[in-house]
């Protein structure tokens, strides 16, 4: 009987893979490819998730003039370059109309399920994962795949800043931000020092009557390029122990424009690389040309002014929040798995130590772009499912994964968004190699595949 047939006879489905983003479809890939039966459901009409402008799914943290921020080499898949025409860094409609080419030419249109979410999934004792989703229907399935993308629940101050309930002026957040034309002669205050904060800035700057970008921590501002290249593009060996890459890449970017402070910015408190890169080629010229004021954190909101850390005292508008995203699992019972305080801890980001059959795609915040990882994390997962790899003893996974969690809560400023942060070519390296121990140890019990379903037999391809 094939893998499909015996599945059927038990009642459970095979793979049940959540979300058609950039990381689901190339897991959705890997599971086709390795002859995995599986479903893939899609709440929106399309796949590409947040790249997707005005996505009806509601979750896209797009904005009118959204350009990525990893180069075009950086983020494209191992196999299927973007096209040659593209620039360095494309605007968003270029990588969603990316995406959709690339589901054509690998034949996975045909293998998502379109407008459907999932809205429970939960493990039986025999292993089991019944998956209801938004049609009202409940299938069974002996694993789950988990692609729902981290940054589509906006994270707004925690606490509320004082007066925040009694502020006049309008209050939003990155999420919801489309484009500048919301802040025409307004006087905006942007809060956060990642990327959107950056990139909201500059955008209202230039139609704004004031904008003031506001900042509890310094930031190292990396330059999209450096000598004539996208900066992502300079060789980063992970063979280099990281202090030493640490201090060339610091000393570039100080050479290249100076340290922060002398900008305006405050100084960072950390060294590059302890905190989420913030790439921005144009936010050090707008605040030289005095169209973005620097401040401090904000103190408190007072009718329609904003009082800031420093005592200042500004008349505003508009407060954007620029301050993340949290992960969000809705489908999970919360007391099952959930992630307080964006903690989630996986073994390689990627596995659950105490959760058989289920298995997290792109739930990683790379030095670089999420894509290639996420490729990878699907093969890995895909070979593990028909025994081509074997995961380690559940104490080894423990200790890497505390060793893991140790080394990261020791490398980073302590925030919210820093709990699952990876170096790009670390992590590519690092699993190659564990993929080829667990090749090994595969090898070694004759390519068993796990029983995830105690219902039902291993999957094996179809
Ligand atoms: C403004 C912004 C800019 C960014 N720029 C970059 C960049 O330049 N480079 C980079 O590498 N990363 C960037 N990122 C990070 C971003 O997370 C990734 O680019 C990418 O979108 C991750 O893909 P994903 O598939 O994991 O998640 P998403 O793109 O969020 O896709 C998740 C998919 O899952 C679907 N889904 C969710 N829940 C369910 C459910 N219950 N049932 C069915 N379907 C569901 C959604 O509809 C969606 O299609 C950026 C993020 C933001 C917010
Ligand atoms: N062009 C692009 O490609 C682009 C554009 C936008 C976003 N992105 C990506 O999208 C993801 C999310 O980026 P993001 O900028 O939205 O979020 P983020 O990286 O999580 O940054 C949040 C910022 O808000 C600050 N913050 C949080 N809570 C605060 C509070 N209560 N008071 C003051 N400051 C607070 C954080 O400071 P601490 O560091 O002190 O916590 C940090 O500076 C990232 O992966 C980013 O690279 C990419």
């Amino acid at each position: 009987m094939s893998a499909a047939g015996a599945s059927e006879a038990s009642g459970a489905r095979r793979v049940c893979l959540i979300g058609a983003g950039s990381s689901g479809i190339t897991a959705a890939k890997a599971l086709h490819e390795r002859g995995i039966p599986f479903d893939c459901f899609e709440k929106s009409d399309r796949v590409g998730g947040n790249w997707v402008f005005g996505n009806r799914n509601g979750m896209s943290a797009a904005y009118r003039d959204l350009f990525i921020n990893t180069s075009r080499p950086r983020m494209e898949f191992s196999d299927f370059p973007m096209p040659a025409s593209y620039p360095d860094f494309p605007h968003h409609s270029q990588i969603a109309a990316y995406f959709e080419d690339y589901i054509d030419h690998f034949a996975l249109r045909e293998r998502i399920t379109f407008e459907t979410g999932v809205e429970h999934a939960a493990r039986g004792e025999d292993g089991a994962w019944t998956v209801t989703l938004d049609t009202g229907e409940s299938r069974t399935y002996d694993a789950l795949m988990v692609a729902n993308g981290h940054h589509w629940d906006a994270r707004w101050p925690e606490p509320a800043f004082p007066g925040s309930d009694r502020f006049a002026g309008a209050q939003m957040h990155a999420h919801s931000y489309i484009d500048n034309s919301i802040f025409a002669g307004k006087r905006v205050v942007v809060l956060g020092m990642g990327n959107s904060a950056m990139d909201i800035a500059v955008e209202a700057s230039y139609v704004a009557e004031r904008t003031y970008l506001s900042a509890r921590r310094g930031v190292w501002i990396v330059p999209k390029y450096i000598f004539g290249k996208p900066i992502d593009q300079i060789r980063n060996d992970p063979r280099v122990p990281f202090k030493v890459r640490q201090r060339m890449t610091q000393q570039l970017i100080r050479s290249y424009q100076g340290p922060p402070e002398r900008h305006g910015l405050p100084k960072p408190d950390h060294r590059f690389g302890e905190a989420h890169p913030t790439v921005s080629g144009r936010i050090l010229d707008r605040i030289q040309h005095g169209t973005i004021t620097p401040k401090p954190n904000i103190a408190a909101l007072e009718g329609e002014r904003v009082r800031f850390e420093d005592g200042s005292v500004e008349e505003v508008d508009v407060v954007v929040y620029c301050t993340g995203y949290k992960i969000s699992f809705p489908f999970f019972d919360e007391d099952f798995i959930s992630a307080p305080d964006n903690r989630i801890e996986l073994f390689r980001r990627v596995f659950h130590p105490d959760v058989p059959g289920v298995f997290f795609i792109g739930l990683l915040q790379p030095l670089g772009a999420i894509m290639p990882l996420a490729e990878a994390q699907g093969e890995w997962v895909g070979d593990y499912l028909l025994g081509d790899y074997a995961l380690p003893p559940h104490a080894d996974m423990l200790a890497d994964i505390a060793a893991d969690q140790a080394a990261m809560h020791a490398r980073y400023v302590a925030s919210k968004r820093h709990t699952i942060q990876v170096d790009y070519e670390d992590y590519l390296y690092h699993l190659a190699k564990e993929r080829r121990a667990g090749a090994e140890r595969a090898r070694a019990k004759g390519y068993a595949p796990p029983t995830l379903c105690r219902r039902s037999a291993a999957i094996t391809a179809s």
